[in-house]
């Protein structure tokens, strides 16, 4: 079976890449490398003792998506992870984003029509869910307005997925992540991010690496135990062992409806003191952090309802937050 993975070079897309050639898929990436490294090409080999294909173009341009797919037949599903994700940039420059993120995915799926390419999972967002009302949130839990044109770009990419769907014989899985973190337990590959990193894991290991002086909380007047904001951390390896799941799923035709959604978390909450302190706790060392005004555009607390996951696909998250916070660290002190 031969799967396309795009943004396989990326932070989950290379670790989703190395789980299905650990489970026998044969893997061909595109990555424009546009957030990634070419490095990474060589650490999945390295993990695996298989190198992927790999293709560099950038996918909003439809000439040269025309001319993969022309080239490039028998693939069997297709795994989508490429698109920009950085909230804050999104912000300052959403046209960027809605080009990139929508027409890269409207290219693929219309040379999915054309080639009969039938299965296609997505990598969507809880994003999509913004401040749910009712916690633990499901996937029938209503999606609310996007906090940034990065989470509106996941909330239609779900919709124009939906609707091609149902006007084709394509059949496709939403999967929608919560929080990734952490890294592989080989320390090849994890979190690469390019500058300043707004997520938080990141900025922590970075923090005790002496690249940033000092971690910044954002905020500490929630309404949780803490006062700090709850997010569902997921392991990145949990996380793209759902991929495998969901593309077998299809390939096999096991799935129930032609267009379904899975949360993928782990159904527990952390505030950002709490994964602080699993840092501290698993590396035996205290983080230099202080309490500053909340994030704009932050939500309060979020964790995911897993069962449909947990029930339909067979999928649970394993890893729990101090082997995040570990393989984490493995990974940074492993970039020095
Ligand atoms: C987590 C918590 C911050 C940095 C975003 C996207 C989501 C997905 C993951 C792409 C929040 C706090 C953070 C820092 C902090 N992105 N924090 N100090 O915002 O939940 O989700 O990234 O797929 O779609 O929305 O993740 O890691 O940025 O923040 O206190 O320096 O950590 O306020 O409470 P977030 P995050």
């Amino acid at each position: 079976m031969k799967i396309l993975v795009t943004g396989g070079l990326g932070y989950i897309g290379s670790h989703t890449v190395v789980e299905l050639q650990s489970a026998g898929f044969n893997v061909v990436i595109i990555d424009n490398l546009s957030n990634s490294k070419i490095e990474v090409l060589d650490k999945i080999t390295q993990i695996t003792g298989i190198k992927p294909g790999y293709f560099n173009f950038d996918l909003s341009n439809k000439t040269a998506c025309e001319e993969f797919f022309s080239n490039n037949n028998n693939i069997d599903g297709i795994i989508h992870f490429a698109a920009y994700k950085a909230v804050g940039e999104s912000v300052n420059k959403p046209l960027m984003y809605y080009r990139n993120n929508l027409e890269s995915l409207m290219n693929i799926m219309d040379n999915m029509n054309i080639h009969n390419i039938a299965n296609l999972v997505f990598s969507s967002s809880c994003t999509v869910y913004g401040q749910p009302d009712v916690l633990p949130v499901t996937e029938q839990a209503p999606r609310k307005q996007a906090e940034s044109p990065y989470g509106n770009t996941k909330k239609m990419a779900e919709d124009i997925i939906q609707d091609t769907v149902y006007s084709s014989d394509l059949k496709a899985i939403a999967l929608r992540y919560f929080n990734p973190v952490g890294a592989h337990p080989t320390a090849l590959i994890g979190e690469l991010p390019l500058g300043v990193p707004n997520n938080l894991m990141p900025f922590i290991t970075q923090t005790a690496a002496g690249i940033r002086e000092q971690l910044s909380v954002f905020g500490e007047d929630y309404d949780t135990a803490d006062g700090t904001a709850i997010r569902d951390y997921i392991h990145v390896v949990d996380l793209a062992k759902a991929h495998i799941i969901a593309v077998k799923r299809l390939v096999e035709k096991n799935n129930k409806l032609d267009y379904e959604i899975f949360n993928i978390g782990t159904g527990n909450g952390y505030s950002v003191l709490e994964v602080v302190k699993s840092f501290e706790r698993v590396t035996n060392t205290k983080l230099n952090y202080k309490i500053v005004g909340r994030r704009e555009g932050d939500i309060e607390k979020v964790w995911a309802n897993t069962d449909f996951a947990n029930n339909e696909l067979g999928w649970k998250a394993e890893k729990d937050i101090d082997e995040m916070t570990a393989s984490a660290w493995k990974f940074q002190l492993a970039l020095k």
